[in-house]
């Protein structure tokens, strides 16, 4: 077994889960800005973290090379957003098309994925994502005004929150574990 996971990551929640599934594992995380200094040669299991970036998700161009260019390779793909998990009142349908926006099922059928919630930092955001969400919020603060839901997640997003769980890993851990075992 020998895994490694690679993680995109701006505000940090990414890079977290991409340690903790480190350390369940017993491997490294290697941050997607340090790819170049990746060895795959060993890899069986590249575990690919990154996070819902409005349409796209950061990375996937790269993990779509990989997986074209490593086909013996297993690959796992995580990506945090700041929408709650569906046991949470979140969407699964929103937050399926939101991954299969960027990886049709028709192209990567057999790859298994995960949603963990990451959760929101405005003061650690770039210039260019935090003039997105100010325009986000301009629409999210007039939904907020008739939407109960949408006022609590507004209110949410706006104060900054840290929505992270380790327990949240434990369905990647046991795919992983399986794809490792057979
Ligand atoms: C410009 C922008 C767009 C975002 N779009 C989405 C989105 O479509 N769906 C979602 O659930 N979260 C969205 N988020 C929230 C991030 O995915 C969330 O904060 C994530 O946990 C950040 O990961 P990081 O801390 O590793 O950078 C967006 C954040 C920014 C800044």
């Amino acid at each position: 077994m020998n895994p490694v996971v690679v993680y995109c990551s701006q505000t940090g929640h990414t890079k977290r889960y991409a340690h903790w599934i480190a350390d369940e594992l017993g491997c490294e995380a290697v941050a997607y800005s340090d790819r170049s200094g990746l060895d795959l040669t060993h890899v069986d299991t590249v575990i690919f973290g990154s996070w819902f970036h409005a349409a796209s998700v950061p990375g996937s161009k790269w993990l779509k090379q990989q997986i074209a260019a490593h086909p013996g390779k297993r690959f796992v793909l995580f990506a945090t957003g700041a929408s709650p998990m569906p046991e949470q009142g979140g969407s699964a349908e929103e937050i399926e098309e939101a991954v299969r926006r960027t990886f049709p099922e028709s192209e990567f059928p057999t790859l298994p994925w995960f949603y963990l919630r990451g959760g929101f930092a405005m003061d650690k955001l770039g210039a260019v994502d935090r003039t997105m969400m100010k325009l986000f919020f301009k629409r999210t603060g007039k939904l907020a005004e008739s939407d109960p839901k949408a006022a609590e997640m507004d209110k949410a997003m706006r104060e900054g929150f840290d929505g992270t769980d380790r327990t949240l890993l434990e369905p990647l851990i046991a795919c992983v574990r399986s794809l490792e075992a057979q």
